[in-house]
Parts: C-alpha cells; sequence; structure tokens
C-alpha cells in the first residue's frame, strides 16, 4: 500500500519503509510507537492539526521526503492519487536553494505558510514579524526539518520602525534575492463618515508605510545586484470597494500603486515586482470590530466569495511570483482569490 500524508498512523507504522521512518522520528524525540497508541485510527495530516505543535507540519514534510526518496514510484503513485481528491502542497526541492528572501508577517497564516515553503525548497528566510513569541514557535518547528543549506532567521520587529526594517536587512547579510511583503492587518469595515483617525492610521501605517519603508530599504540591495523579485500582498480590497472597510481598501489599493510604480521605476534593473491580491483564507486574521453601517452593507456583497483558500494555497500563488520562474512577470496583480475578481 501507498502512504500519503492521509494515510493512518497505523497504516505508516505497518508499512515496511514508513515504520522505521515515523519510529526514527519518534525516536528523535524519544517517543515509542506504543505512546501513539490510540492515535494509530488518525490520519497523519490530522495528527498535525491537533497535536498543538508537538508534530509539525514540517516533520510530515521531512517523513514525506524521506519515504519518496526510499519509494519513489510508490510515493509518485500514491501523489497523483492524491492531487486526484483535491490540492495538496507538493514542495518543489531546491528551488530556493542559495537564495535569501525576507517574508514579513512570518509568524502567522499566509506569510508563515510562505517563510516555511521557502525554507523547506532550500532557502535562507530571514522571517519577520511583529508577534515574538508565535515567530519563535514557528521558527524553533520548523528548525529541524528542513534541507541541508536551508536556514531559518527570526527578526522581531516592526515593518514600519526604520530601527527593526535595520535589523531585518542586516539579517539577510548583503545578500535579498527576494522580499514577500506579506504582513498586514484588517479594519473594523468601517465606511468613511466612521472611519476614526486611530483605526485609519494604524491601518495605512502597517499595510502602506510598513511595505514602503522594507521595500525602500532593500531595493538599494537588490540594485547592487542587478537582480531581485518582490512580491506584496494586496488583497480583493485592492480591486474592489466591497471587500473590506475604507481604510483597508484604500491602504491595499495602495500597495497595488506601489507594486506598478516599483515595477516600472526598476524595469531595466532586474528588479521585479509583483502583488497577489488573495480573495477569502482561513487564517484567523483580527477583525478589530464591525462598524454599524459598514459591516452589513459588506456582508450583502459576501455571497460573491466562491471558496475560502488554505494559507498554503496562497503561499503557492506567492512563491511563484517570488521564485525565477516569474521571470517576464512584472507589474502584474495575481487575484489568487479561486475566481472571485472575476465575478
Ligand atoms: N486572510 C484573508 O482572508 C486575507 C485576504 C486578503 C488579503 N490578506 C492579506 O494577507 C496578508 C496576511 O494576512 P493573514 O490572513 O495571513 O493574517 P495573519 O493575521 O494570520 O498574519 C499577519 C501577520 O502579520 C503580522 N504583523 C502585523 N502587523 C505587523 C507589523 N507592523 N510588523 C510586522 N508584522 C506585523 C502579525 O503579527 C501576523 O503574524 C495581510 O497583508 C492581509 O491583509 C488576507
Amino acid at each position: 500500500m501507498a502512504l500519503t500524508a492521509h494515510s493512518t498512523v497505523g497504516q505508516w507504522l505497518d508499512h515496511p519503509i514508513g515504520g522505521p521512518i515515523l519510529t526514527e522520528l519518534l525516536a528523535r524525540g524519544g517517543a515509542t510507537p506504543d505512546a501513539l497508541g490510540p492515535a494509530r485510527g488518525l490520519p497523519l495530516a490530522q495528527l498535525v492539526a491537533i497535536s498543538g505543535g508537538q508534530f509539525p507540519a514540517e516533520a510530515l514534510d521531512a517523513m514525506l521526503a524521506a519515504y519518496h526518496e526510499a519509494a519513489p514510484e510508490e510515493a509518485a503513485e500514491a501523489r497523483e492519487s492524491q492531487e486526484a481528491a483535491g490540492w495538496v502542497e507538493v514542495i518543489t526541492p531546491g528551488r530556493f536553494t542559495g537564495q535569501t528572501v525576507i517574508v514579513t508577517g512570518a509568524a502567522s497564516g499566509i506569510g508563515r505558510a510562505v517563510a516555511s515553503r521557502v525554507a523547506r525548497e532550500g532557502g535562507r528566510v530571514i522571517a519577520a514579524d511583529i508577534s515574538s513569541d508565535k515567530l519563535d514557535e514557528f521558527v524553533n518547528g520548523i528548525r529541524g526539518a528542513l534541507p541541508t543549506g536551508a536556514e531559518i532567521v527570526a527578526v522581531a520587529g516592526d515593518i514600519a520602525d526604520e530601527d527593526d526594517i535595520a535589523r531585518i536587512v542586516a539579517a539577510a547579510q548583503g545578500r535579498i534575492d527576494a522580499l514577500a511583503n506579506v504582513a498586514g492587518i484588517m479594519d473594523d469595515m468601517s465606511a468613511i463618515h466612521e472611519v476614526t483617525d486611530q483605526m485609519w492610521s494604524r491601518v495605512l501605517r502597517v499595510n502602506l508605510e510598513g511595505t514602503m519603508r522594507l521595500t525602500r530599504a532593500v531595493v538599494p540591495i537588490m540594485l547592487k545586484a542587478s537582480q531581485g523579485r518582490i512580491v506584496n500582498v494586496a488583497s480583493e480590497a485592492g480591486l474592489r470597494g466591497s471587500a473590506a472597510g475604507v481604510a483597508y481598501t484604500a491602504s491595499k489599493h495602495a500597495v497595488i500603486g506601489l507594486t506598478k510604480s516599483t515595477a516600472v521605476m526598476y524595469s531595466r534593473s532586474g528588479i521585479r515586482a509583483n502583488a497577489v491580491a488573495p480573495g477569502g483564507v482561513a487564517t484567523g486574521i483580527h477583525v478589530p470590530g464591525q462598524a454599524q453601517l459598514g459591516a452589513p452593507v459588506l456582508g450583502t456583497y459576501q455571497h460573491n466569495i466562491p471558496t475560502l483558500a488554505m494559507a498554503e494555497e496562497l503561499a503557492a500563488s506567492i512563491t511563484f511570483l517570488l521564485s525565477r520562474d516569474s521571470v517576464n512577470i512584472n507589474g502584474a496583480i495575481v487575484a489568487s482569490d479561486g475566481g472571485w475578481s472575476a465575478v
């Protein structure tokens, strides 16, 4: 029987190749297969979800990679049947080997999925986020599962603060192949007569000013190297007026302007800038309130949202643009939204 992330713990343990792989992983944490007792019937992917970080997704990746290496034909067959059943993240080993990529918002949601994927594909990731606890938890969880040469460096800081930006850039040690500006915050869905000064400045400061400031600090290093890719995370709210409140909508429209200007300015310098506009993504992004007029008005448009994506699906779009394979794409605003923007 071929193994996948959806095979049960028992199926892995009973498999002639999978059994030793799982047993060795358990031994590294000081455990034996007996410790899994009642979990034998659970799919491995589900174990990741309920383990509270004790069995991280990266450990599952490492197991799958070891299985693919030991039984390539069997693994390919399993992957095909799994892909037929729905999308699964399949990494491209070595896609970012030798490259340094800065990812902001790396402690959670889309940024975390991007940082994880780039590192598992061999890159040196500078993972930046304002939430130092969540960032440490992520980085400590993934470190042991990275391929040789890959690295993940945590820099806790605010992307709108010049001192923190200097620390993020310094961690890159003079080489930045790509920058993913993912960090961002939501508003309270307020219409323009409801928006407070505080909400307006907070949202514009992180989503727009932070993106501008960090990019401004990174571009000189890319100019020196005559190469670099910048990917800004905009939103459906950067394409239309019905996806969020006025502050968030204005900030994400501005991120699109910033992306297009950057694309034009450096088009002859080897630097490319693109944006991804996510639709609905299941990340738990904090929505700080429901404005009295704005929230119900926006609610009437939500039936247009065709699907809610996983963070890993967005990482698939973003890492493509971060990679060298996006070679001929510059100034593009790529909607990664299951078709919402086409409605
Ligand atoms: N989740 C969605 O449905 C959705 C849809 C469209 C666009 N987006 C955009 O995607 C991006 C990521 O969102 P997510 O859903 O993963 O949210 P998330 O809240 O899970 O992650 C955002 C991360 O950014 C960090 N952050 C916030 N302010 C920061 C600052 N000043 N400096 C450094 N880090 C900071 C947070 O600590 C958090 O870890 C955001 O730009 C968001 O606007 C999300």
